[in-house]
């Protein structure tokens, strides 16, 4: 059993989050049976219409300032209608991906953009998970493997390794940041040796 309700994923591209995110999801299934698994950009019928505009075509095709107007636009659909109604009706919810993607990606990659991601989400979303793990992995390993999904969704990919090392770097302040809030996890690992941390974790 946990105490937490609202639970997030988060990792550079090809971390490996939403094997683990499935994994979870299913450990806890067989034992709470109440658990809804969803995922950023998306999650609801309108954010999955956002995510085909963000995640498909060029590098160049949005800049990091549309980029954060159109990933809370998304993420505030995604909580009214998917996050909230779920909390309320007592499940638990396991989200591969939230703000902390928007802190990183968008507030701390292109420019220092996190002052305004941090104003547009206490305006507009105003809420974190109760827990949120940290997959770290080498990019190097997560490029090869994100890459080779070639799943035409590969917008963030095709910005490149030092792209990556970024966000890698923004997640590790990220979790210096919230030591409350988020769990660092090597995910340098087979699949199963790391979803033991996870699912520690996830149980405390
Ligand atoms: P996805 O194919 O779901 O990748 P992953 O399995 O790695 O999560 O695509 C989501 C992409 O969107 C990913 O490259 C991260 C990016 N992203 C942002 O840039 N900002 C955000 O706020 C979110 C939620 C995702």
């Amino acid at each position: 059993m946990t105490n937490t309700r609202f639970l997030s994923f988060e990792g550079i591209d090809g971390c490996g989050k939403s094997t683990q995110a499935k994994l979870l999801a299913s450990h806890f299934e067989t034992e709470l049976k109440d658990v809804v698994r969803t995922r950023e950009p998306g999650g609801s019928i309108g954010a999955e219409a956002i995510r085909g505009l963000l995640l498909t075509g060029d590098t160049d095709k949005w800049s990091a300032e549309t980029e954060i107007l159109l990933f809370t636009a998304a993420r505030r659909d995604h909580l009214e209608r998917t996050i909230e109604p779920a909390l309320a009706a007592g499940k638990m919810v396991i989200c591969d991906r939230f703000a902390d993607s928007t802190r990183v990606y968008q507030g701390a990659t292109r420019g220092d953009l996190r002052g305004k991601v941090d104003q547009l989400h206490a305006t507009m979303i105003g809420r974190e998970p109760d827990l949120t793990l940290i997959i770290d992995v080498d990019p190097r390993v997560a490029l090869a493997r994100g890459l080779a999904r070639n799943c035409g969704e590969d917008r963030f990919e095709d910005f490149g390794l030092k792209f990556q090392e970024k966000l890698q770097s923004g997640f590790l302040k990220l979790a210096q940041e919230y030591p409350q809030r988020c769990r660092l996890i090597d995910g340098n690992r087979p699949p199963e040796a790391v979803f033991k941390d996870v699912l520690a974790l996830a149980k405390q």
